[in-house]
């Protein structure tokens, strides 16, 4: 395999890894005593998940993690992004933490440190315990007081080891899909009366981070989804669409973050300074409380205004003439720097370093996948060109090592630089693996 001939020039002590998440990959899903999740609830649902897909199985890396470890070891990444299943630690969202859980993400945590690889694990990728959805999940208060609960839990077993967290992975994704739309689980079709749940994560989050810096975390972090919006036209209508769009997608979690408050929110009828949801102290736990953002990336957005009389201030609009994924994802790869240096024009000092704990595209199921080496080579360019443009990027983690269970599309999208068969839960690196492994082995010092 020839390497394609794009230049990357990327800070020294650049971080390479990979991405996966709990539900997408684990399986066991009765196993050890693990409890029941929304995911579970939600695939159990008729006409929800494309096929009836569920996560019951997925890559069966419950039982073949080893395998998985070696894999990155061989890939040569010197980090791993995983999640943890909150049910599997607290199988109903609260009290006395289950030991066979936590021993299963200790085992992993000490096989990544002595591969070389940092364990860098996300503690909710949307796997939430079913007990806490039926007292109301994200859009009651009291979630934000259990997540805290949970993660004061995993960081006593593991926080003697593992030093950098993430604590939410795409909380507008979860909120927007899962709580406004009803595409994902829970499965609420709320449109705008699901803005607690953006708060309630980010109370959760605050919450958390304390008790994480309690026990010596160096770094915490968010991962978002996030996309850079342009407008349909140069109309003034279409325009303040857009506006409004990237307010939702963009500013609504790292404006609170990064600046302690929220965003103009006059396009969705509310008073950013008066949301009835958010109490005294709430923003100043919030914000200021990341060391670093985690960013991920898939495809930029074009935004029109909104159908008249609709409820939703905006209509997305088709991006056309570019290549597509299997997914049918536009592909994009400047948007990502046009993405990152908008950041740090939108907020200057406080934008604290970035990883990209995202990016990746799905493709046709073989092994010979040359749009994944595409995008991945255009989108680290992009990346590197950022960097040069002075944004502080740190780490770039692909999505996913493995192909897995993708949520609503069920195991119809392939994401992974390693394929699964899975009806034998078979393991056999793409053409993309084998690229990778050559294109960090190269920039490694001897
Ligand atoms: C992101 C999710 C991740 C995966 C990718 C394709 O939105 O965080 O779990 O499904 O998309």
């Amino acid at each position: 395999m020839t390497s394609p001939a794009t230049p990357w020039e990327l800070p020294a002590g650049f971080s390479w890894g990979t991405a996966t998440a709990a539900y997408q990959i684990e399986g066991a899903v009765t196993e050890d005593g693990r409890g029941r999740s929304v995911w579970d609830t939600f695939c159990a649902e008729p006409g929800r998940i494309r096929d009836g897909h569920t996560g019951e199985i997925a890559c069966d890396h419950y039982h073949r993690w080893a395998e998985d470890v070696a894999l990155m070891a061989d890939l040569g990444v010197d980090a791993y992004r995983f999640s943890i299943a909150w049910p599997r630690i607290q199988p109903d969202g609260r009290g006395k933490p289950n030991p066979a859980g936590l021993d299963f993400y200790d085992r992993l945590v000490d096989a990544l440190i002595e591969r070389g690889i940092t364990p860098t694990p996300t503690l909710f990728h949307w796997d939430l315990p079913q007990a806490l959805e039926d007292g109301g999940g994200w859009l009651a208060r009291d979630t934000a007081a259990r997540f805290a609960d949970y993660a004061e839990h995993v960081a006593a077993r593991l926080g003697d080891r593992v030093r950098t967290w993430i604590t939410l992975n795409e909380p507008f994704i979860h909120m927007a899909w899962g709580y406004a739309l009803g595409v994902h689980a829970p499965g609420h079709a709320l449109l705008l009366d699901a803005l607690p749940a953006a708060h309630h994560q980010l109370l959760g989050h605050g919450l958390a981070t304390a008790v994480l810096r309690e026990a010596g975390a160096e770094r915490v972090l968010v991962s978002n989804n996030l996309t850079p919006v342009t407008a349909a036209s140069e109309s003034a209508a279409d325009r303040a669409a857009a506006a409004a769009y990237d307010t939702l997608h963009n500013r609504l979690f790292t404006d609170p973050l990064l600046l302690g408050r929220y965003p103009d929110l006059s396009a969705y009828g509310h008073d950013a300074a008066a949301l009835p949801f958010v109490e005294p102290g709430d923003l100043d736990l919030i914000g200021g409380s990341v060391s670093g953002l985690g960013v991920n990336y898939y495809n930029p957005t074009v935004i029109a205004e909104g159908e008249p009389g609709a409820p939703l201030p905006f209509t997305t609009v088709e991006i056309t003439g570019v290549p597509r994924t299997a997914f049918d994802w536009p592909v994009v790869p400047e948007g990502l720097s046009t993405l990152l240096t908008g950041l740090g024009a939108r907020y200057g000092d406080a934008l604290p370093p970035i990883w990209i704990t995202e990016n990746g595209c799905s493709t046709a199921e073989g092994l010979d996948d040359p749009e994944r080496i595409a995008f991945l080579d255009g989108h680290i360019a992009a990346v590197s060109a950022a960097s040069k443009a002075g944004i502080d990027v740190r780490g770039y983690f692909v999505w996913s090592l493995l192909d897995n269970f993708e949520w609503a599309e069920g195991y119809h999208q392939r994401f992974g630089l390693i394929h699964v068969d899975f009806p034998t839960g078979i393991r056999t690196p793409r053409a993309s693996y084998h690229w990778l492994r050559e294109r960090i082995g190269a920039g490694r010092p001897e």
